[in-house]
């Protein structure tokens, strides 16, 4: 007699595709804030992307930070990789965008990014939740994040991968798909019982809050400029 089955059941799915699966809605809704919407339409003013580049060094350092702590941690190690260090670009960005390298050091952050850099510092505890955290941002600058940089070039004048846009350009990664593949495959290799891997998925669900929370800040003090035309 045959059996029934669920489409879910007759193609199991890997970790990575239901973690992928479970956030995507979230991604949509991080991707579709005014900020980020108005960016990518070259309307935020040259401040408002500087505040944009401000909030991703205190979020770096943070994950920067933790990551140094977890090389040899025997699952979170194998996914700290010195090929997507960012925080250095970051502040040759700013320090461009702010005219000196001193301005950057009296930077500080939004409330907002204060709660996520604290909850990326509170998973120094816990690999799999800091992988979670590497996984949302570091997969997205991988992914969206190409397309980003190129926009913002274009909007501010930037030399594509030059100063200002430094954060959005891998020198070391100039394939992102195969190494996005290799990080997948390595999210389903890490030895998470069913329960862990719930808790690494709401932990991705959160930090897509966490960095919507970001874009509502900096939408509400620095307001997209009229559409031309
Ligand atoms: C303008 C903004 C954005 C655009 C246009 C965009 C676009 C995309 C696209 C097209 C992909 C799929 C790439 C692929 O399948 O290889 C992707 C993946 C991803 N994005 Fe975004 N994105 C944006 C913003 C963000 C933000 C703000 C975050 C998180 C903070 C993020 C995190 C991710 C992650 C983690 C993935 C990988 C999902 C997976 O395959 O597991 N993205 N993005």
């Amino acid at each position: 007699m045959p059996t029934t089955r669920t489409p879910a059941e007759a193609e199991p799915r890997t970790f990575s595709q239901a973690l992928r699966e479970r956030s995507w809605p979230l991604h949509d809704v991080a991707n579709g804030a005014e900020f980020i919407n108005a960016l990518m339409e070259g309307r935020i003013s040259r401040a408002g992307y500087a505040a944009l580049v401000t909030q991703h060094l205190f979020v770096y350092e943070a994950l920067e930070s933790v990551a140094a702590g977890m090389r040899d941690d025997p699952i979170a190690g194998p996914f700290v990789t010195d090929e997507l260090t960012r925080v250095p670009s970051l502040r040759r960005d700013l320090a461009f965008l702010l005219g000196s390298a001193d301005a950057v050091d009296d930077l500080e952050p939004l409330p907002a990014t204060r709660r996520y850099a604290d909850r990326i510092r509170e998973t120094a505890q816990w690999p799999g939740g800091f992988i979670a955290h590497h996984y949302t941002r570091y997969l997205g600058d991988l992914s969206g994040g190409l397309a980003v940089g190129t926009i913002v070039s274009r909007t501010y004048g930037f030399q594509l991968g030059g100063e200002g846009v430094l954060f959005y350009h891998f020198a070391q990664i100039p394939k992102p798909r195969p190494f996005k593949d290799a990080y997948r495959a390595r999210l389903d290799a890490a030895r998470w019982n069913p329960d862990e891997r719930e808790r690494v998925i709401d932990e991705v669900v959160l930090a897509y809050g966490l960095n919507t929370e970001i874009f509502l800040a900096l939408g509400a003090v620095h307001p997209a400029t009229p559409a031309a035309g």
